[in-house]
């Protein structure tokens, strides 16, 4: 899987053009084997739903949702408002929110819940800072993570659960975590979920790396046994390299 994360970029013209660019480098064979997922803001969903509708493997992710259903709740939305649109995934957990709006392991498995109640496909991000991993924690960071809340969920919800394992000092910053680091925290991830819900359950789940993930470097990353695929920041705004890395598995 390629997962694009527009963040909060293109208005709704740009959008629009944007993926119909991607449409257009398409060919026929891209999407036999690799899932294309495009993250963006509300305001693109149905658009983007409808433009994507009829390519198999393909599909568009919110980067947020509220666990409510509904409710007084100003300036939010709830996953069922995001299936109405025709979009079949959401993000959640992703460093800017965790960070900048303060999402905690308990909203985050709250929220995680509502996603896969609403029958909608969960894209769940975790990774640690600099100073973390500078520290030696990382490890015992993203289990954490992952204990407090995705982990809460029962094992028939994991289906439809993808795991985004992007380290926070890698982020637009251009500094990739080499295949190596990549590929040891994938293995780690993988064990936790084969000792959380078991060897068939961890095998399934495809963990995406995330982080300055770009065409020079996603092929090596993704040839990692345990790399699935890319979550996709900068890069995923360019069609042309957005393309490219999902081209990028041998
Ligand atoms: P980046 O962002 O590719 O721009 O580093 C990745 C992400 O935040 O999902």
């Amino acid at each position: 899987m390629v997962a694009g994360n527009w963040k909060m970029h293109k208005n709704f013209q740009e959008g629009t053009d944007l993926i119909q660019e991607i449409l257009d480098l398409l060919e026929k064979h891209d999407l036999d084997h690799t899932t294309l997922v495009l993250g963006t803001p509300f305001i693109h969903l149905k658009k983007a739903s409808r433009m994507l509708k009829g390519l198999k493997n393909a599909g568009v992710a919110a980067q947020n949702c509220h666990w409510e259903d509904q409710g007084a709740f100003t300036g939010e939305i709830a996953a069922p408002m995001i299936h109405s649109t025709g979009a079949g995934w959401v993000i959640i957990g992703h460093s800017e929110r965790r960070e900048y709006f303060g999402e905690t392991h308990e909203q985050l498995r709250k929220k995680a819940e509502s996603v896969i109640r609403h029958q909608l496909g969960l894209i769940f991000c975790i990774g640690e800072t600099l100073a973390v991993r500078e520290s030696g924690q990382h490890f015992e960071w993203v289990k954490r993570q992952l204990t407090e809340s995705l982990f809460q969920l029962p094992a028939a919800a994991l289906a439809n659960v993808v795991l985004a394992y992007e380290p926070v000092w890698a982020i637009g910053t251009g500094k990739t975590a080499t295949a190596a680091q990549a590929q040891e925290m994938h293995a780690f991830l993988r064990r936790l979920l084969s000792d959380q819900y078991g060897p068939d359950i961890a095998a399934q789940v495809p963990i995406l790396y995330g982080g300055s993930c770009k065409p020079s470097n996603a092929r090596e990353l993704f040839a990692q046994p345990d790399v699935d695929g890319g979550l996709i920041g900068g890069a995923s705004l360019v069609a042309h390299d957005f393309v490219a890395i999902l081209r990028s598995f041998a």
